[in-house]
């Protein structure tokens, strides 16, 4: 299938149309860039359920600075083509309009985890991002999704939301995929200029070394020139968010990240 012939619907009643009648669907929420980390769910979503939806949808309301929503990768010719080897998932790519009719009156907040970490650094990132989900959780009305645990804090809070509404979809988490050094696969990363690239990798060996207590792990950070936001342990998860720094004039560029701790370590 050519990403010519993909199945895209861009609205409400195109997705109807699209829609599987029969049979069992997983659901793929994106915001395009696709990589090899989107494509591992993709293929897990096409592997358990008769037919797969990928959304693809750059949401405004959880960029907390407008500078990012900008420089925030835009892709979708050659996120089609990704798909469409896959052997072709339907794409659900609605506007702004569609998605948000409402002038964004109605969102979705959650008050206590949200406030935390990536809540503290990104204010409103977590209320744009719950809104955008279940929006298209009702509009796609799959039996399962598929979320990364690269964004950890978020996929935890997409399942508190899910239990706290009675949502009927299944949440399913995903493990992170990792290029060859360790850094998290990422649509930010490709923002990176080469020297800022190697440096992202001793960010990610840094963060994952759970033998060095995490005061220490963002003191090197810092030694190496990065900015740190948080280096934090919740949740069995050791977490952090860091800006590689501007070199060889690339931009500078957030990245985030979390691994599994050892058991009993960082619970709270
Ligand atoms: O993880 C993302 O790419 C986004 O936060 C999501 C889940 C597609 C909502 O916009």
């Amino acid at each position: 299938m050519s990403a010519l012939t993909l199945p895209v619907a861009r609205d409400l009643d195109g997705w109807r149309r699209l829609r599987p009648r029969r049979g069992t669907l997983g659901f793929v929420p994106t915001m395009g860039a696709l990589h090899e980390g989107h494509l591992s769910l993709v293929r897990r979503a096409l592997d358990e359920n008769d037919a797969c939806v990928v959304s693809i949808f750059v949401n405004p309301t959880q960029f907390d600075d407008p500078g990012d929503l900008a420089a925030y990768p835009k892709t979708f010719d050659d996120d089609c083509a990704m798909l469409a080897s896959l052997g072709g998932p339907i794409v659900l790519a609605p506007t702004a309009d569609v998605l948000y009719a409402d002038g964004y009156r109605v969102r979705v907040s959650e008050h206590v985890d949200a406030h935390e970490l990536e809540g503290e650094h990104r204010p409103g990132h977590f209320d744009g991002m719950l809104t955008v989900v279940l929006k298209l959780l009702n509009i796609a009305r799959a039996d399962k999704a598929y979320f990364g645990e690269k964004d950890f804090q978020q996929l935890r809070l997409v399942r508190t939301m899910v239990d706290s509404l009675f949502h009927p979809t299944k949440i399913i988490g995903c493990p992170t995929v990792r290029e060859a050094d360790g850094l998290a696969m990422s649509s930010r990363n490709r923002r990176l200029v080469p020297a800022q690239r190697e440096l992202a990798g001793r960010w990610a060996e840094l963060l994952a070394d759970v033998d060095l207590p995490a005061d220490e792990v963002h003191r090197r950070l810092t030694a190496l020139g990065f900015g740190v936001d948080y280096v934090a342990e919740r949740w069995g998860r050791r977490l952090g968010a860091v800006h590689v720094p501007v070199i060889d004039g690339g931009p500078e560029v957030r990245l985030i990240d979390n691994v599994a701790l050892p058991p009993g370590r960082g619970e709270g």
